[in-house]
């Protein structure tokens, strides 16, 4: 591992910021020393979270956004361009899904999964690279699932969007790296978070990860050298069935 203070006054914007992983990630890299801009829909979450990461002395920046709705991912990245002058890493960790037969889905739950989970990333990746390619160096991190990768049943709009990523991730790596970009994709198998409609820290530790583990491994991952990429990451429970 390279020098731990490598991230320290690095600007990242995070989605998915108000809870569950993306939280911890931001307590993650302020710890590091990295500036956060917090992203997600939910306001006074996300001021919850500034709070939290300025009770550490770090840096954040409360950055409202439906991944749903176009100009508000311009917005948000303006915003923090504005404020942090650059972004060295982007982190698409927005999502969400239900457990249910594919015609129980309304029209409307399918195009949302769609919309924040592959095209609300997709569409916020487009607007931040530009500024990654003028610098020639950034770090674009996608968190898919496992799901990304194999296929489970009750869940086939969610293993659709997840697989987007994947291959999105993978094809994009290989158009930008040689202009000093990274694109990291990472797998996870279950997550003790509120996806789903759940509570954070109720789900079983034997089959579920912490959260706060999955934030070290999306630190790890940033803390490469800048020759190496770990472009494919997948982690899982011991516990859970894979
Ligand atoms: N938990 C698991 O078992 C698991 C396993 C593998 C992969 N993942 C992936 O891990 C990532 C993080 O999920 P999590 O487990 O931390 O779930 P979570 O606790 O439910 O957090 C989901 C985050 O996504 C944000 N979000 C939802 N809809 C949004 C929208 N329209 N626009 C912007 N942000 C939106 C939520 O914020 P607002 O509601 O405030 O907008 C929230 O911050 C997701 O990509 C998920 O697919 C989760």
């Amino acid at each position: 591992m390279s020098d731990a203070t490598n991230l320290r006054r690095q600007a990242v914007l995070l989605t998915g910021a108000s809870r569950g992983l993306g939280r911890h990630t931001a307590l993650r890299l302020a710890r590091a020393g990295m500036r956060v801009a917090l992203c997600a829909r939910d306001r006074s979450a996300l001021e919850g979270v500034a709070h939290e990461v300025e009770a550490l002395g770090g840096e954040a920046l409360v950055c409202p956004l439906d991944l749903r709705d176009a100009a508000q991912i311009d917005a948000a990245v303006t915003r923090t361009l504005d404020a942090f002058g650059r972004i060295d890493v982007l982190i698409n960790n927005a999502g969400l899904g239900w457990y249910k037969p594919f015609t129980e889905w309304t029209r409307e739950e399918i195009d949302t999964v769609l919309s924040v989970n592959l095209a609300g990333l997709i569409h916020l990746t487009h607007a931040v690279l530009p500024h990654m390619l003028e610098r020639g160096s950034g770090y674009l991190v996608n968190v898919a699932s496992d799901i990304g990768r194999r296929v489970i049943p009750n869940m086939a709009a969610y293993v659709a969007a997840k697989h987007g990523v994947v291959g999105f991730s993978g094809a994009l790596l290989r158009e930008v790296k040689d202009r000093g970009i990274r694109v990291s994709v990472l797998l996870p198998g279950i997550i003790d978070t509120y996806f789903g409609g759940g509570e954070e820290g109720s789900r079983d530790p034997s089959w579920s990860l912490h959260p706060a583990d999955v934030a070290a491994v999306i630190e790890t991952l940033l803390r490469q050298p800048p020759g190496l990429v770990l472009d494919e990451v997948t982690l899982h429970p011991l516990g859970q069935e894979f």
